[in-house]
């Protein structure tokens, strides 16, 4: 602003100033009072919705003095404060933090954090309200009712606060939930509530993969707002109460028997998933093949949102081509999440080419239910088709069980491994989790095993080939010689998974 010369003007613009500023104030007062009456505007009360907006052309035309006087400093502003956005929005906060005071979940004396809040309208709302202890973080915030920090890193020290609030799915858009959460715990002392704001509706499969992410807290309210416009018209709040210590229930996942609880919103996924062929096929190379068109991925079932990592498991991965570069990456819905991939392969000849690939770790040996050397048989199986590396496929056994003799083809050493355990050491209930599995046979010790070490409830959804004596294509009326187990013993594995509640598909 240009400093004027004169006495006259001066005074003048003294005058200015102090009108302006007392406009401010009642301007201020009004949108206050208008929070706390809520949305009650009716017909006959007093009604001080026109005011704002001439308040604002006001305000605009004297900009930065205006705001110097509300916020005494710090980052200056002043379209924000004048802006459509912010009065609403501090407008629909006022309103939701009186319902939490009411609530009792929330007290003008609660030390308040908002946190990931650029425009700090909540950190506001809550002064104006009469909240006084309050401050909000974000990267790139307002001061000074916003300091600099993230979800992830929250700069306070432990057991600070009384009540944190995430507005505006801010919760949703953290690339780490899982930090987000244990911050929130870490600052919030126990008793304290934490409360979330989400714009979409969200099924139960990520509602409780939200709540997973908190140990020892307990829903203690979960309703619907109406939002502050068009854009965001419902609100989904829900009030988390921290209800232990630092540190408690930290790991939470089956008992010492390794014995782990499949919940029932996952049970809820495989009633709606596609049916399992219950004739044994007469063409199997066909009628699996054609099913993978039916199956019901559980991206499609349900919101994948607040898990931690994304990751795709695949037991007997092969080469590249066979399924993770063919199927997995192009045809699995990610809901564009970053999937990890773990290839699990013994096979040496595949191994060079996942060596150039990015957002692989090959695990170089053979999927097994203990820590052992076994002998790998490598078939080639005329009837079978045999892969650009001319390997077939081959079948682990471990070394002691067998004598050398009762193989035909080529004997290979290699290294097994717990399975299971490596599961269970790899990955957390707080990630997503894939699985294919194509192990020759394999299976019916490899699963038994999952269950035995509660490893099974890791997994979110499994695509598995069960090897069984099925029909040749090559050979009309005769049974593959190759595997022992019939289908009636396939589709057994198959439906003792989905009565546990576990999503598995029929792979090919
Ligand atoms: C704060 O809490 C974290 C996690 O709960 C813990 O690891 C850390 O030691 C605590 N720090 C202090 C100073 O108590
Ligand atoms: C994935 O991203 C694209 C482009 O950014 C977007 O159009 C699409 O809606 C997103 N899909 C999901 C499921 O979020
Ligand atoms: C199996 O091997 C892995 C990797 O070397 C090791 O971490 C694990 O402790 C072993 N498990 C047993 C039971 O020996």
């Amino acid at each position: 602003m240009e400093q004027s010369v004169g006495k006259p003007s001066s005074l003048r613009n003294f005058l200015v100033r102090f009108l302006l500023f007392g406009v401010l104030i009642i301007g201020v007062r009004f949108a206050y009072i208008i929070a706390v009456a809520g949305e009650s505007c009716n017909i006959g009360d007093f009604c001080f919705f026109s005011l704002p907006q001439t308040l604002s052309l006001v305000i605009a035309g004297t900009g930065p003095l205006a705001v110097e006087s509300v916020s005494g400093g710090g980052s200056l502003q002043p379209e924000l404060y004048t802006s459509k956005d912010w009065i609403k929005g501090v407008r629909f906060y006022s309103s939701a933090f009186q319902d939490l005071i009411a609530g009792g979940y929330l007290s003008l004396q609660s030390k308040s954090l908002c946190v990931e809040t650029p425009t700090g309208r909540d950190v506001s709302a809550l002064r104006e309200i009469g909240v006084k202890d309050a401050v909000g973080i974000a990267r790139k915030g307002v001061k000074p009712l916003v300091k600099f920090g993230r979800g992830e890193r929250i700069p306070f020290g432990n057991r600070t606060f009384d009540f944190v609030f995430s507005g505006e799915d801010s919760f949703l858009q953290s690339a780490k939930p899982a930090d987000f959460a244990a911050e929130i715990d870490r600052t919030l002392k126990p008793g304290g509530f934490a409360v979330f704001h989400f714009s979409n509706p969200k099924d139960t499969y990520s509602f409780n993969s939200f709540l997973d992410l908190f140990h020892c807290f307990r829903v203690v309210k979960l309703h619907g707002l109406e939002g502050f416009d068009s854009s965001i018209p419902y609100i989904r709040e829900i009030v988390l109460k921290k209800e232990c210590g630092d540190g408690a229930g930290k790991f939470d996942f089956g008992d010492s028997n390794g014995k782990c609880y499949v919940p029932g919103y996952k049970h809820d996924l495989v009633k709606i998933a596609e049916p399992l062929i219950s004739e044994e096929p007469l063409k199997p190379w066909i009628t699996l093949k054609r099913n993978v068109k039916n199956i019901k991925y559980l991206p499609s079932m349900a919101d994948i949102s607040f898990k931690n990592r994304y990751l795709y498991v695949d037991v007997g991965a092969r080469s590249y081509g066979s399924s993770i570069g063919s199927w997995f990456r192009k045809q699995y819905p990610k809901q564009n999440k970053t999937f990890h991939v773990y290839a699990i392969e013994a096979d040496k000849t595949f191994h060079q080419e996942y060596a150039l690939k990015k957002g692989i770790t090959l695990v170089p040996y053979a999927a097994w239910v203990k820590n052992e050397t076994l002998t790998f048989e490598i078939h080639r199986d005329p009837g079978e088709h045999v892969d650009v590396k001319g390997r077939g496929m081959g079948r682990i056994r471990p070394v002691q069980s067998l004598g050398k003799e009762e193989f035909e083809g080529e004997v290979e050493k290699i290294q097994g491994f717990d399975f299971a355990e490596w599961l269970k050491k790899t990955v957390t209930k707080n990630d997503f989790v894939v699985m294919k599995m194509d192990v020759e046979g394999t299976e019916f010790d490899l699963i038994p095993r999952l269950f035995k070490t509660g490893a099974i409830c890791l997994i979110d959804e499994i695509f598995l080939e069960c090897h069984y004596n099925r029909w040749q294509r090559c050979c009309p009326g005769q049974r593959s010689a190759k595997y022992e187990k019939t289908y009636a013993q396939c589709l057994q594995l198959f439906n003792s998974l989905r009565q546990s509640g576990v999503l598995v598909h029929q792979w090919w």
